[in-house]
């Protein structure tokens, strides 16, 4: 079947990941010259990475780094920048596009739903407290490449004139980590393994991986809807600090205790336990004993499991229920009930990028964040009430998820649940041989400090109604 929109208008990012050793995103807010700022866009949408673009240069790096193999040599970096345009509600409101995309959490804003997501709103950073208006994401193979590439968008708006339209309110930079822990967040865990495929997208489809209709992550056409969020997506921005040494201490401190286990090996294994895969990213529920780095890097065996052992998908004894990735995306837990309850509606692209730098040694010596780092969390999804904000609210939050299940409840999402109390996290089925066990978590080891729910435009609806001709 064909693809239901035109490919070529998305923006790179959400079909097709922008290639990134580093990225800066940059928030902003549209000053009151309107009309500039719209005719300058004009200017800006062909520096937009579209998918096709996007697609291609992945294409090229997955080449280059062939050759560089089959050569037996290491593959130099390609300069490569990719650039992405997102608008809050506020930002859109600026502009005058006042219809509404049907979707509450994006039409509040993230500040008003900060409550229903258990956030701490004193912890969140001002920027986002005061409605920012837009998101410049720049992804690059260097610093120098990005810069560049922003002192180009920058001159385009103004900046650091008196005409400037727009006003840079926050910008951070985030990076993959080095060496061995390329690819893997702070905790320390392989990260990006687990994304939907995309139906007449995705030419490849690994096993176990879902494939999901295009309608779930992009907006299609819709009688309904506004028609300039066709080819469009949510963007949920989320800036997540991780409290890397304190969660190291809380593993060594509480390894699972199991015959033949050496206490490493044990707080080793709670690791995986709560995030459901190994560091390596092998995942629990098809290496349950121990860590398997060939299982981890292999895409095709990495996704291929569905939490039920048999028939029975009631069982923890391999991953518990409240592990991340089973919280996150339960599989078989829901659709494989008697009344099954379908969780594509719920499946989202994930693209973030750490930030922050490593534990130093003082840090680990005090087992003390001493230098904010984590993750710039983003996904992209056609509706944040169904994705982001659902698995947030209803699954990761949600004590009593997933659903029929034998009693106690699974409790906390391990790495990303939020209570009212931070204190008061506990999950059940960590020790596989003493499930009914509760365990309590002393404190939040991710710390939002805010974001904010963005819409991606198709560069058709930025050419059409956000810009203005020049
Ligand atoms: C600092 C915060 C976070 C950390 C450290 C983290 C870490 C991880 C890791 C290590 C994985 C396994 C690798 C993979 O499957 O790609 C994962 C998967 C996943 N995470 Fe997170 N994550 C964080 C925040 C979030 C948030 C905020 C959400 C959504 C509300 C989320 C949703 C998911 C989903 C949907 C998966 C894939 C699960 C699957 O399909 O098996 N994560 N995360």
């Amino acid at each position: 079947m064909a693809f239901p929109v035109d490919v070529t208008t998305v923006q790179g990012d959400i079909l097709s990941g922008l290639l990134k050793k580093l990225e800066t995103t940059v928030f902003f807010q549209i000053g009151d010259d309107v009309q500039s700022f719209r005719k300058q866009l004009t200017q800006i949408i062909p520096l937009i990475t579209t998918t096709p673009q996007a697609a291609e240069r992945r294409a090229q790096v997955a080449k280059n780094k062939q050759e560089a193999a089959q050569q037996g040599r290491k593959a130099d970096l390609l300069p490569i920048v990719g650039v992405t345009l997102a608008f809050s509600k506020f930002g859109l409101t600026k502009l005058g596009i006042t219809d509404s995309t049907g979707d509450s959490p994006f039409e509040q804003g993230q500040l008003a739903d900060a409550p229903s997501l258990a956030d701490d709103v004193s912890n969140w950073l001002d920027v986002f407290k005061n409605g920012v208006h837009g998101v410049f994401i720049i992804a690059g193979d260097c610093q120098d490449n990005i810069d560049q590439q922003l002192t180009q968008i920058e001159g385009i708006f103004g900046v650091g004139t008196a005409q400037a339209t727009i006003n840079e309110v926050f910008r951070v930079t985030g990076n993959v980590r080095p060496d061995d822990q390329k690819g893997h967040e702070h905790f320390g865990f392989l990260d990006g393994i687990s994304n939907p495929a995309v139906t007449d997208f995705d030419k490849t489809r690994f096993p176990g991986q879902e494939s999901v209709p295009a309608s779930v992550i992009l907006f299609v056409e819709d009688e309904t809807k506004p028609s300039w969020t066709v080819g469009g997506s949510f963007l949920a921005f989320r800036y997540l600090s991780q409290l890397v040494p304190e969660f190291n201490d809380f593993l060594k401190k509480n390894p699972i205790v199991l015959p033949g286990l050496s206490p490493e090996q044990g707080s080793e294994f709670l690791g995986a336990r709560l995030v459901g895969r190994w560091k390596s990213g092998a995942p629990v529920d098809l290496a349950p004993l121990q860590d398997d780095p060939a299982l981890g890097a292999d895409p095709q065996r990495n996704n291929n499991f569905r939490y039920d052992i048999g028939d029975d998908f009631t069982s923890q004894d391999r991953c518990p229920f409240a592990a991340h990735v089973r919280k996150t995306n339960p599989r078989n837990d829901l659709e494989g009930m008697a009344n099954p309850i379908p969780t594509t509606p719920q499946r989202i692209i994930r693209r973030g990028i750490p930030f922050g730098p490593e534990v130093s040694d003082a840090e680990a010596a005090q087992a003390k964040t001493l230098t904010d780092r984590g993750l710039l969390f983003r996904c992209y999804q056609s509706s944040i009430s169904n994705g982001f904000r659902f698995i947030q609210t209803n699954w990761a939050n949600n004590t009593g998820f997933p659903f029929g299940k034998p009693i106690p409840a699974p409790g906390f999402d391990a790495i990303i649940g939020q209570a009212s109390d931070p204190t008061s996290r506990t999950l059940t089925g960590v020790n596989p041989q003493d499930q009914g066990t509760s365990l309590s978590l002393p404190t939040q080891w991710v710390v939002s400090k805010g974001g904010e729910y963005f819409f991606t435009p198709s560069t058709v609806a930025l050419r059409d109604t956000f810009a203005l001709p020049a």
